[in-house]
């Protein structure tokens, strides 16, 4: 890794995410000094605008979407390294602008906050206006495509004029502390390391639930659906970091080997085991948090004929030594009761039980590992109750081993998943990133999923906004004597 200076050109500045994420970010690595003196950010958009325009369009930005109040001296050395260039971004001819903004004697960073379909016009203007070459690196925003062949098609675009190890594409996820925490959990502890596998793990669960809704997105969400909204990327890729086999080192290509592995073992969902192996739902008008919302066929521009899935629980199988007989199960819905994603690990019972007819059933140990909110990590165990009995016999009663971040760090702020992907890609480590044969991969195995509901014709199942998603998901697991892991 390097801390070297680039010019970060940020294609879509005025667009939502550069608003509300990246340049939020971006000053907190101001603050933090992890951006390098002489880093200029280079902001691009088609409006005509003026330096001193955009200068301040940021700065309500960040009021609005940041901190509420700005440190002077790190908004002063962030406004010293703005510049502005208006590019019309199908227009070839117009990228040339950029040479007055960037140093070729320096690392150029092209962060691509725009819509995919255009991600193949901008390579093409870059490339046209000679500003390009080996040291340049690019980063992809999601979604890279709507099923295989069209993800083919943008990664095919981008790969003629950019190596793949200069192309960085963006998964959130892998940037969020806690699910980076997975990896260390996992290989920095022997008592986790030497467990994890089907000898002592029964099941696993991944649950990523949001209370909101579509927030206004319906257009693009009623294409995608939860399945290509989430499954696809984030799910898929905190499934592979929890079943990975050890990377050799923290090095790109080691973590991605071991995450392309997993993905390829997973165990193909077709016609033949669609309704054993998944649910999908949509919600209807409910309340959450107290507040009564409309269902998805009410919503603002809804089809009220649209059978996109706001809700999925599938049961992964895959088909490898470490995991054979142990499923995972992937649940992940909108509107659902509160915000929260964990992972929950269920071991084995004992064998044998000790403790006498009232502890016939002794609960499994579980790991619950809190991605968000209220990070933590907490481990369920059977406690001795402390004192005597008449009978002399053991009273056992259910406890915690609670890590709480919030406790434990409390003078540790928790930065934002895209501060630690920005640095990341200023450092010029793609170990974040998710190489193109993962994306093809998990799009090969949610093809088909989406195929075989498409066969089945059969519409997603209603289930109330503010519960936990249609009765069919409870009865994904109940088949097999498991439950969900009741959240806080
Ligand atoms: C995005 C999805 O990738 O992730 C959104 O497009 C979703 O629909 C969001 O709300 C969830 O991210 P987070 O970080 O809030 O869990």
């Amino acid at each position: 890794n390097s801390y070297e200076p680039c010019d970060f050109v940020l294609f879509g500045t005025l667009g939502d995410l550069s608003r509300r994420k990246l340049l939020p970010s971006l000053y907190q690595l101001e603050k933090a000094k992890l951006i390098h003196p002489d880093t200029t950010i280079v902001g691009v958009a088609r409006h005509e605008m003026e330096l001193e325009d955009y200068i301040a369009e940021v700065h309500t930005n960040l009021v609005k979407f940041g901190d509420k109040e700005l440190c002077e001296e790190t908004w002063e050395r962030m406004k010293g390294r703005l510049h502005y260039a208006c590019v019309d971004m199908k227009d070839i001819g117009s990228y040339c602008v950029l040479e007055d903004h960037v140093d070729p004697a320096r690392t150029m960073v092209c962060y691509l906050a725009t819509p995919p379909s255009i991600y193949g016009d901008i390579c093409r203007g870059l490339h046209g206006c000679k500003i390009i070459d080996s040291s340049v690196r690019v980063v992809l925003e999601k979604p890279i495509g709507h099923d295989l062949e069209s993800s083919k098609v943008i990664n095919e675009q981008v790969a003629e004029y950019f190596d793949e190890k200069q192309i960085y594409r963006i998964d959130h996820y892998l940037g969020k502390e806690t699910v980076l925490n997975l990896v260390a959990l996992r290989f920095a502890n022997s008592i986790f390391a030497t467990n994890w596998d089907h000898n002592c793990i029964d099941h696993v669960q991944i649950s990523v639930a949001e209370s909101v809704g579509i927030e206004g997105r319906w257009g693009y969400f009623d294409d995608a659906g939860q399945m290509r909204d989430m499954v696809q990327n984030h799910l898929l890729q905190i499934l592979s970091l929890v079943a990975m086999e050890p990377p050799t080192t923290l090095d790109a290509d080691s973590i991605r080997d071991e995450k392309l592995k997993v993905l390829k073992a997973l165990r193909p969902i077709n016609s033949s085991n669609i309704s054993d192996s998944t649910v999908r739902g949509q919600y209807t008008a409910g309340f959450v948090k107290g507040e009564e919302v409309p269902g998805y066929l009410e919503e603002e521009g809804a089809n009220t004929q649209s059978r996109t899935e706001t809700f999925i629980a599938i049961k992964a199988e895959i088909d490898n030594w470490r995991w054979a007989g142990v499923p995972f199960y992937l649940r992940t819905g909108k509107r659902m009761p509160s915000k929260v994603s964990e992972v929950v690990i269920y071991f084995k019972r004992q064998p044998h039980n000790l403790f006498g007819d009232s502890f016939k059933n002794l609960p499994p140990n579980k790991l619950v590992i809190r991605l968000q909110p209220d990070e933590g990590v907490e481990i369920t165990v059977m406690n001795k109750v402390p004192g005597l009995t008449s009978s002399g016999s053991m009273d056992l009663q259910k406890s915690k081993l609670n890590l709480s971040f919030s406790e434990a760090f409390a003078d540790d702020r928790i930065p934002d998943a895209y501060e630690k992907l920005l640095l990341e890609v200023m450092l010029g480590n793609q170990a974040l990133f998710v190489r193109r044969d993962e994306i093809e991969q998990a799009w090969t195995w949610v093809d088909s999923i989406l195929e075989a509901w498409k066969s089945s014709n059969e519409p997603p199942e209603p289930y109330q906004a503010g519960t936990w998603g249609p009765v069919d998901s409870i009865g994904l697991l109940a088949r097999a004597n498991r439950s969900w892991y009741e959240s806080k």
